[in-house]
């Protein structure tokens, strides 16, 4: 007698298929951008794996919008996901952290009804010492009347209106993890085969965490409540369990540590950086909306991050992501905050 797995093989493209289905409305076209996206991970994961091999280390010499030096793997991965996703005909037009205006379809390709706001390397400072990096992409549907370019103003809607999101990590496995409104799932890429398989179908994370991802250099830069908040989350008020504490410094690998396993990613507002540091677009709306499929919650420590109306491509918001309980707790002692 042959025994069977219980567990099928259910590769990631089977498995937007099998999910388009269930929307008799849909076109293809959102499941075409998420093929592309997962052919574009499949590229830039490759890329890093050979960053301590071949000799792409090192700055590329450019600065980006927010006066950060790239490193060269932003630029690679920056240049491949522009040219994955520009000529599929869905897109009208993209925004990268990297590059300071709106990304347009070239002329000779049809534009569709979506917009692509990506981070195409999260973390790129830890390339350099072979830690894990990601990227992270979000996706809204055109609101600007018309069928030519897309425009600002498709980008700059609140995080509530994205109709996919997600994220690959570039860790001791790739994975990609994304949802469109229906759960958040998880792929791991086997590079034997070149397929992202079903790994992590409908991730729940904890309600209430064991990690807290802070870089709590800026203490003295806080403010009183954020300072009170920590106290909080690391045990020192006993009105909690003590958390470890996990920063890698790769949003992307403390987002998805915290996730499977319970925990909150904090980046406040502080005295030197008055909004945070990292992008409501490229960043926190992304992860919010893969957080909240998981059962967890994100604010800016005023209100839902999802309910913010962006004014700004490169907008910075502050962010505390993760558990519910946890996240409940920071919107409850920053509430006079400032
Ligand atoms: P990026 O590499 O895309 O610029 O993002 C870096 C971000 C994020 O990944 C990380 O959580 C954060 O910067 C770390 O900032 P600090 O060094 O200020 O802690
Ligand atoms: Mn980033
Ligand atoms: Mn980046």
């Amino acid at each position: 007698m042959i025994f069977h797995s219980d567990t099928s093989i259910v590769t990631i493209d089977r498995f937007i298929i099998e999910q388009e289905a269930l929307f008799p409305e849909a076109t293809g076209e959102l499941s075409g951008i998420l093929y592309d996206l997962a052919v574009a991970a499949k590229m830039i994961s490759s890329k890093v794996r050979r960053a301590g091999l071949i000799d792409i280390l090192g700055a590329a010499g450019s600065d980006n919008v927010q006066g950060e030096h790239q490193q060269k793997l932003d630029v690679i991965a920056n240049a491949i996901i522009t040219k994955a996703m520009d000529h599929g005909g869905r897109l009208c037009a993209m925004a990268s952290e990297e590059e300071e205006g709106i990304i347009e379809i070239p002329p000779q390709f049809k534009c569709g009804k979506y917009v692509l706001l990506f981070d195409p390397l999260d973390g790129s400072s830890n390339i350099d010492v072979n830690v894990p990096v990601g990227t992270i992409f979000s996706v809204l549907r055109r609101v600007t009347p018309g069928e030519g370019q897309g425009r600002v103003e498709d980008m700059l809607q609140p995080g509530m209106k994205q109709v996919a999101a997600g994220y690959v990590i570039y860790g001791s496995s790739t994975m990609m993890v994304y949802t469109t409104g229906h759960g958040a799932h998880g792929f791991t890429l086997d590079p034997s085969i070149g397929e992202f398989l079903l790994s992590h179908p409908h991730i729940q994370t904890p309600t209430v965490g064991k990690y807290l991802s802070v870089n709590d250099s800026y203490e003295r830069h806080w403010s009183e409540p954020v300072r009170a908040l920590m106290r909080r989350y690391r045990g020192l008020d006993d009105r909690r369990e003590a958390m470890n504490v996990r920063y890698v410094g790769s949003l992307v690998a403390d987002f998805h540590r915290n996730l499977l396993g319970g925990g909150i990613f904090v980046y406040p507002a502080n005295s030197k950086s008055p909004e945070g540091k990292l992008r409501l677009l490229y960043e926190c709306n992304p992860l919010a909306f893969i957080c909240e499929q998981a059962g967890g919650a994100a604010t800016n420590g005023k209100g839902r991050l999802m309910d913010v109306v962006p004014s700004a491509l490169h907008q910075r918001s502050p962010l505390f992501i993760g558990s519910k309980c946890d996240v409940d707790t920071a919107t409850l002692m920053l509430k006079d905050d400032r």
